[in-house]
């Protein structure tokens, strides 16, 4: 599945609907290079979720966990750009938080060691923006779901 997002609130809100969607013990991988709309999309996500404390980009920390919100879902969001084996996930045990949805950022070489239900997501960057302007430009999105039970979340976001 492929969406255009035009600019930075319509990649929020993308998030915001996907993080409706999605039940604790979810996984989403993501990537896109730099100044994709990464962060602004897990923003909305944990709108979507209703969790506790601002979002910004774990690079420094590798993860955050945010708490629950009414929903009763939290939000463990990882950076695994630096990892190298999967070992770390598995140590810091992001993988077995039923309660939690995971959001792993370049986590697709791992994400197989973790489990075999994720819903993979990429940003792509369809033009530089205006000189006034490098970071404005449409987004493409595509979203492959690998394992069972993603067409409810699927069907929320078209
Ligand atoms: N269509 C769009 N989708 C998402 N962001 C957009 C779009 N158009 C412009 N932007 C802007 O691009 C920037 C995206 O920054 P963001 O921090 O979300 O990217 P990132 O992928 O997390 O980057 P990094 O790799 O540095 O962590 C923001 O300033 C946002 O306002
Ligand atoms: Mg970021």
């Amino acid at each position: 599945m492929q969406f255009q997002i035009s600019d930075s609130d319509a990649m929020h809100d993308f998030g915001q609907r996907l993080g409706q969607a999605l039940v604790g013990g979810d996984i989403v991988v993501l990537d896109g290079p730099l100044g994709a709309g990464k962060t602004t999309l897990v923003q909305g996500i944990g709108l979507g979720l209703d969790v506790a404390g601002s979002i910004t980009s774990p690079t420094f920390v590798v993860s955050r966990i945010h708490r629950a919100g009414e929903r009763g879902i939290g939000l463990i969001h990882v950076d695994a750009y630096r990892l190298k084996t999967a070992t770390d996930l598995l140590d810091m045990e992001v993988d077995d938080q039923p309660n939690s949805v995971l959001v792993l950022e370049w986590g697709r070489p791992f994400v197989e060691a973790l489990s075999s239900r994720w819903l993979d997501v990429s940003i792509a960057r369809d033009d530089y923006g205006s000189d006034e302007d490098p970071a404005s430009g449409q987004r493409t999105l595509v979203i492959n779901s690998h394992g069972p039970d993603w067409d409810h979340v699927l069907k929320a976001l078209s």
